[in-house]
């Protein structure tokens, strides 16, 4: 075992949603146990090798499945991604679907979020001090998007290329009447994950993307029961492998890449140091 924070080695980063707990396709897996500002992360990182590219991965839940959407520390988790040396980050997620044509078994490419988080959940890495405030017109990286897609319609029948994430706090799922009223809003998919980790993401300077498994249409379809926990966990075991297919076609099909992504905090900073310093 070594320390994440001593030797850098990755540059694709995948965070494992419910469902993908591991990602047995690495070469030479290792975990690395970094330590972050923030705590722990979800889980160690593992580090190991797909298609000659270095890949992190980090499972979202932590071991086991034990941390709620809310309670998930995903500045530790970004934080720790970059200490290992990553540039582009894919989260993997189960969603709910919000549309007829985004069946459950399909994949989706988001290209939008809304947050539907409370507030609870820890969102900048500028909290203190700094005051920097970063373009989010994009939350997905619209260059690692393409590539993914690509990946995913390589290894998969139904991809969707984009769509607009409805980020809810949960650990509870929606009412009817708020799953009509997303719908009514124009939302795609719903899931608990996409925020703050796309904020962060953009913070970290880190390019971020999507790949989320349809796995339920939520409770508004009338023919269809309304979504529930083990649903979801049954869906994900049955479309891993074609996740895992994806995100191994995407590190053998990719390099790393400079990116817009990479230089988010261009002109975001307010806060003069000279000024602060004064105070
Ligand atoms: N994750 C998977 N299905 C979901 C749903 N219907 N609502 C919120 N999160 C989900």
């Amino acid at each position: 075992r070594k320390s994440g924070n001593e030797q850098r080695n990755a540059d694709l980063g995948i965070i494992g949603g419910s469902g993908l707990y591991e990602f047995p396709g690495l070469t030479d897996p290792e975990e690395f146990p970094v330590e972050t500002p923030y705590g722990p992360p979800s889980a160690p990182p593992v580090v190991g090798t797909v298609g000659g590219r270095w890949v992190a991965f980090l499972a979202r839940h932590g071991t086991g499945h034990r941390i709620p959407p809310s309670r998930i520390p995903v500045r530790a988790n970004l934080y720790a991604l970059k200490a290992l040396g990553v540039t582009e980050v894919v989260s993997v997620s189960a969603v709910g679907s919000l549309r007829e044509e985004y069946a459950p078994g399909h994949l989706v490419v988001p290209d939008q979020i809304i947050d539907r988080t409370r507030g609870g959940r820890p969102a900048t890495f500028f909290s203190s001090g700094v005051v920097v405030h970063v373009s989010l017109a994009d939350p997905y990286c619209p260059r690692l998007r393409a590539a993914l897609t690509d990946a995913a319609r390589a290894a998969h029948p139904t991809v969707h290329p984009a769509g607009t994430y409805l980020c809810m706090e949960g650990p509870q799922f929606s009412t009817r009447a708020e799953s009509q009223l997303y719908r009514a809003w124009g939302m795609d998919v719903i899931g608990m994950t996409a925020q703050p980790e796309a904020k962060l993401a953009r913070e970290a300077e880190l390019c971020y993307a999507g790949l989320s498994l349809v796995t339920d249409y939520d409770c508004w379809h009338t023919g269809h029961d309304s979504v529930d926990a083990r649903t979801v966990a049954e869906v994900m075991a049955a479309n891993v492998i074609a996740a895992r297919a994806v995100l191994s076609g995407l590190a053998h099909a990719t390099a790393p890449a400079d990116c817009a992504c990479h230089h988010a905090l261009d002109g975001a900073v307010l806060t003069d140091p000279l000024a602060a310093a004064q105070v």
